[in-house]
């Protein structure tokens, strides 16, 4: 990110941040994943490190862009729902100023959100003992590549990748786990693979060869706070038997 920084303050680019996975960790440059740049965001998405089961967040430190987001957020109003049911300005009096979206969090989700809020730090250091528990057995298996990470790392998906070279391919590798009963996922499929920007773009898989390579090796296992030592054991079992099977 200081790297990203000196170059956006070079030619005059402004930030976005996606730190939809990395809610809350400090990035390389000491600031909370999300705040090095202009504006970031984060998902509270069901599965994310935490959740209001939709919905997600931006912050900025930019007032101009705050004031911006409050009003587009909410069919681009210029007063806070806040202000037209607590202020003694009539509540019904209010201007559209902009064409604005509906994109608002609702106060169910921004309630849920406050008490997840107070967990997180429990949520990451539960998943980071997860996450160690895993690359201490992995990191001595040749044909798996672990996860690593420059910053700390928040451990919303625990990716482990097959090394060139292995016996066992990534799909007959999932279905193996599937039949031990371990559920797992693959993030992601890249864009260029999926039809729209497939045919809009006239891309063929091996445009894209990194994120090709990266894909067809890579499975997530499963890493969630509640997730307890016994069951992080079954998990390593499944993958090395997995490893096994011809
Ligand atoms: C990297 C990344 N950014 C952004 C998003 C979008 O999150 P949401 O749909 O909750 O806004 C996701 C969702 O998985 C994501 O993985």
């Amino acid at each position: 990110m200081t790297e990203l920084r000196t170059i956006a303050e070079e030619f005059g680019l402004i930030i976005v941040e996606d730190a939809a996975h990395a809610f809350p960790v400090r990035s390389d440059d000491g600031r909370w994943t999300g705040t090095s740049g202009k504006t970031g965001v984060y998902s509270f998405y069901a599965t994310k490190t935490i959740t209001t089961g939709e919905g997600g967040m931006v912050v900025t430190d930019d007032d101009r862009i705050a004031a911006r987001i409050r009003t587009m957020r909410l069919h681009g109003i210029d007063r806070s729902i806040w202000d037209r049911y607590t202020s003694s300005r009539a509540q019904w009096g209010y201007s559209v100023v902009e064409a604005g979206y509906k994109y608002n969090l609702t106060d169910l989700a921004a309630a849920i959100g406050r008490v997840q809020l107070k967990k997180a730090g429990a949520f990451l250091t539960r998943r980071k003992k997860i996450a160690a528990a895993y690359t201490r057995v992995f990191r001595g298996i040749p044909e798996l590549e672990i996860p690593t990470s420059q910053g700390e790392h928040a451990w919303h998906l625990y990716i482990l990748r097959l090394s060139h070279g292995s016996r066992v391919s990534r799909d007959r590798l999932i279905e193996s786990l599937r039949q031990q009963g371990i559920g797992t996922s693959v993030h992601y499929i890249p864009l260029h693979l999926m039809p729209y920007y497939r045919d809009r773009y006239s891309f063929t898989p091996e445009n894209f060869p990194n994120a090709l390579d990266s894909y067809s090796r890579c499975l997530s296992l499963p890493i969630y706070p509640k997730m307890g030592d016994s069951q992080v054991d079954r998990v390593i079992r499944a993958v090395e038997n997995g490893l096994k099977a011809e």
